[in-house]
């Protein structure tokens, strides 16, 4: 068969005239496609589709229609199928177009399998045709069925999809049977995506919370009809829309797929033969699917791999297929003593609620899973609009995934006798999302990840960890391109080329920045998206896979107050980082021209704290900026302050800081150091409190701690020594009056004197010289925020 469509595409387009050969796009009434006869295969004239038997399994076949592929070693993509639940055995099975008018699929010449059940007087004859669609036509030319009426769990370009059709996507990625995802127009007319496994179902997308009309949708319009263009462009009657990242060319093959893992995508490729490659995706975070690690089990994604995982105490059910999920090594009695919970940080899961209240707190929340049976766990979660905590109690564990992301933890209730493995009881306090993903290599070289070294440079500035993997220079231009070629931009993260960048900064031309890793560009990407483009400095290169390793988790971290990075290129010997621009510049730069009012220094220092409280969670990854500084706090359009450079210093697994005395060496910038880094002591996040208490203090008094009129003292806490003597100085005084003293005097007395008192108090406890004394970050945030709140 495939020697045959090789042949023919070649001669189909070797000779530029129409080549045809009517009895191959073409079946006339009373004929037959058999199995056995290898070359019955109907070709699109443009020898673009096929259709015929397609292997399924051990002799078990169905009849489809597939991309033809201009390499025998390929199978097509497959496009469409009759009877995916039910392949025919490899003898004897034939699809037949019958006098009466219709077309069977018969089993083994017996049993029909599939059938049309069309009727017609006229002669009626099976056309393929150059969009994939394949048509019984009556020859007056009325159309009695179509391929595009009844869609597998493909689309394709011209093919409308209505009320009437659906895609069902299938079972796993060799297994062409219905699987459990399904796109439709549901009864409000709006396009979704729905899970159903039989024992579970749920809507996913759009999100089953929220209305349509939240999410940009548009409901009850009974046109029902959505349809993919030639130039890649989606469109639905409820308002749904979407452009392909290869937009406006007409000469692209394309399809749209509800894929076995449930994601929608569409997929492009130039020509026959050619790679396909994603042009769009419903989903840039998979584990937000429904179902696709099964009930009891936790999804996790680092922006290059799915990962699924069984909750601690529960086993796999069935080794090979995620979607059984996992089940319960143990019991549930009923006997509330029985019990303790485990946190999962950051996880969520969705559904099988049987409880949801808002404003309770996590002992009530607790108390509440324990005192029913069915409870499997619950999650406490902090809403930021209303600042309260929400308890939803469960009675089934589904959906779960984990992203640092999320505000709220699960607690899943274990048995107290219920032994848990050393690789479960890290789970608790988990640094499970720390061990680096596996990154999908395409080299053969072992992947060495490097995790845990120390390089202490002293000095004034961080050197970056990248510098010692120089050590590990790799060119792999080869890997580079490989890893590129199927990635064509499904996520907001990408891969972007040396090129791209080079001419996205117009050749490096804008210089915004620069530190001791590297010069910060100025870019504006193809997507005209503004960005800042760090290219770390060539001596401080390293081999491909650490630097992925490493760009997988600081990617991964998403907070509103860190800076984003959206992309990074690893080509050769350069290495770059693409991050969001923030046009109002940083901390350091406003500061000194005096033009942030009281209410904004505010909002910076809450901002700031909650970034870096985020880095530091203790439960997931522990990631000391080790450079806090106002040249390292940006701030974006609306002023939000945003933590930057983070994740070039060093990650840390909670403990190990503890025992590396290698890692006490002096690193940050002078001025902001907390004392610990001299005195030899260990270091811990409590060394980022200390230098954001110093950038507070700094906020407050506009004196930069590195330039104190007076200070001998340059080593450290020049500043800290200013104010703590100032209010000395003052303290016969009112409070108020002892604030006045030290605060900024361009801001001339105008502040909220109550809020300024509580930054400072804060400001004060983060600078203790005794680091067991200072509050932990987040500590900083709730008494930053309560305050906060109290006054509005
Ligand atoms: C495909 O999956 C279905 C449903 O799980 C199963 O019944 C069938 O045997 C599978 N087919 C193959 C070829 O593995
Ligand atoms: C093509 O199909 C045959 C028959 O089922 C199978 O053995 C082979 O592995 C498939 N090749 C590819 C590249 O999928
Ligand atoms: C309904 O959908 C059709 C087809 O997409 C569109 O032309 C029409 O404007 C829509 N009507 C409303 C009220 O949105
Ligand atoms: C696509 O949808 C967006 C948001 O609903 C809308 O603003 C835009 O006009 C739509 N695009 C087109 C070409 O209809
Ligand atoms: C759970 O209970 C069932 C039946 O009561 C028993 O067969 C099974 O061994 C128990 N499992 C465990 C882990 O105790
Ligand atoms: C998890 O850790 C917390 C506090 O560290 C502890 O109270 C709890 O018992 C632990 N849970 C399990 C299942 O080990
Ligand atoms: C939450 O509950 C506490 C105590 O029950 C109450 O004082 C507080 O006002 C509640 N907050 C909100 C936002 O309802």
């Amino acid at each position: 068969m495939g020697t045959y469509l090789f042949i023919f595409y070649v001669l189909s387009f070797a000779i530029s005239s129409p080549f045809s050969l009517s009895e191959s796009d073409s079946l006339s009434r009373g004929s037959s496609l058999s199995l056995e006869r290898k070359n019955d295969v109907l070709t699109s004239r443009n020898g673009v589709f096929s259709a015929g038997f397609y292997p399924v399994g051990v002799n078990a076949y169905c009849f489809a229609i597939w991309f033809n592929e201009a390499s025998q070693n390929h199978n097509g993509t497959v496009v469409w199928m009759a009877n995916r639940d039910q392949p025919v055995n490899g003898k004897g099975s034939k699809l037949m177009l019958r006098e009466a008018g219709d077309l069977i699929l018969s089993d083994a010449g017996r049993t029909t399998v599939w059938a049309t059940t069309t009727f017609s007087l006229k002669p009626v004859q099976l056309h393929l045709s150059d969009s994939g669609n394949m048509v019984l036509l009556a020859s007056d030319g009325v159309v009695l069925w179509q391929s595009f009426d009844s869609p597998t769990d493909t689309i394709l370009t011209n093919q409308p999809f209505t009320r009437n059709t659906n895609l069902v996507s299938s079972r796993s990625r060799g297994n062409f049977s219905s699987g459990f995802y399904k796109l439709f127009f549901d009864g409000h007319d709006v396009l979704r995506l729905n899970f159903d496994s039989k024992a579970l179902s749920s809507n996913y997308w759009p999100p089953e919370w929220a209305l349509p009309w939240d999410v940009g949708r548009v409901a009850y319009n009974h046109s029902t009809f959505a349809w993919l263009d030639p130039l890649g462009y989606f469109d639905s009657s409820d308002k749904f829309n979407f452009s392909s990242e290869d937009y406006g060319s007409r000469l692209i093959h394309r399809r749209l797929r509800l894929d076995h893992d449930g994601n929608l995508r569409l997929y492009s490729r130039k020509s026959l033969g050619d790679r396909w490659v994603v042009s769009w995706q419903a989903f840039h975070n998979p584990c937000k699917i429904h179902g696709v690690c099964g009930p009891n089990s936790l999804c996790t994604f680092d922006h290059f791999d799915r990962k699924c995982s069984c909750l601690p105490g529960h086993q796999m059910k069935n080794r090979e297929d995620w979607s059984y999920g996992c089940e319960p090594d143990f019991n549930l009695s009923c006997d509330e003593n029985e019990y303790r919970f485990l946190k999962l940080p950051r996880a969520e899961f969705y559904g099988y609620d049987f409880h949801s209240s808002p404003n309770y707190t996590f002992t009530d929340c607790q108390n509440l899973c324990l005192q029913r049976c069915e409870c499997k766990g619950f999650e406490h979660s902090f809403s930021l609009d209303e600042g309260i905590f929400n308890c939803y109690t469960k009675t089934l564990l589904t959906n779960g995934y984990q992203v640092p992301s999320y505000s709220g933890d699960t607690y899943i209730k274990l048995p107290k006798n219920y032994h848990l493995s050393d690789e479960e009881s890290k789970l608790n306090c988990s640094d499970r999302v720390i061990t680096h993903a596996k990154i999908k290599s395409h080299e053969n070289q072992t992947v060495r990840f490097i995790l845990w070294f120390a390089t202490g440079i002293g000095g004034l500035e961080i050197i970056s960890i990248l510098f010692v993997w120089c050590l590990l220079i790799k060119t792999q231009q080869n890997s580079t391109a490989n890893a590129r070629s199927n990635v064509l931009v499904t996520t907001r993260f990408k891969r972007f080329s040396f090129a791209e960048l080079k001419k996205a900064t117009r050749g490096f031309s804008q210089e915004i920045g620069r530190g001791s890793e590297g010069i910060v560009y100025k870019a504006i990407l193809s997507d005209s998206r503004v960005a800042a483009v760090k290219r770390l400095n060539e001596a401080s290169c390293q081999g491909e896979a650490e630097f992925l390793a490493e760009i997988s988790t600081i990617g991964r971290l998403n907070h509103m107050n860190l800076i984003e990075m959206w992309g990074y290129c690893a080509e050769g010997n350069h290495r770059l980082l693409v991050y969001e621009y923030l046009e109002h510049g940083s901390l350091d730069e406003n500061l000194s021209r005096n033009v942030l009012d009281w209410k904004k220094r505010f909002e910076i220092a809450v901002g700031t704290a909650k970034g870096l409280a985020y880095l530091h969670e203790e439960c997931l990854e522990w990631i000391l900026h080790c450079d806090v500084k106002p040249q390292n706090v940006l701030l974006s359009s609306n002023y939000q302050p945003k933590v930057a450079d983070f994740g070039l210093s060093k990650l840390l697994k909670r403990g190990e800081l503890i025992n590396k005395p290698s890692f006490s060496r002096i690193r940050g910038t002078r001025g902001y150091m907390a004392p610990e880094w001299v005195t030899n002591q260990s270091i811990t996040s409590k060394v980022d409190v200390y230098s954001y208490g110093v950038v507070v203090l700094e906020i407050l008094t506009g004196k930069s701690p590195t330039a104190i009129d007076g200070a001998k003292d340059m080593k450290h806490g020049g500043l800290v020594k200013w104010v703590k003597q100032s209010l000395i100085d003052a303290s016969s005084s009112e409070t108020t009056l002892r604030v006045e003293k030290i605060m900024d005097p361009s801001m001339k007395g105008e502040y909220d004197a109550e809020k300024m008192e509580t930054l400072l108090r804060a400001a004060l406890e983060c600078v203790a010289e005794d680091k067991d004394a200072r509050p932990t970050m987040s500590q900083v945030v709730e008494a930053l925020l309560h305050d906060h709140e109290n006054y509005h």
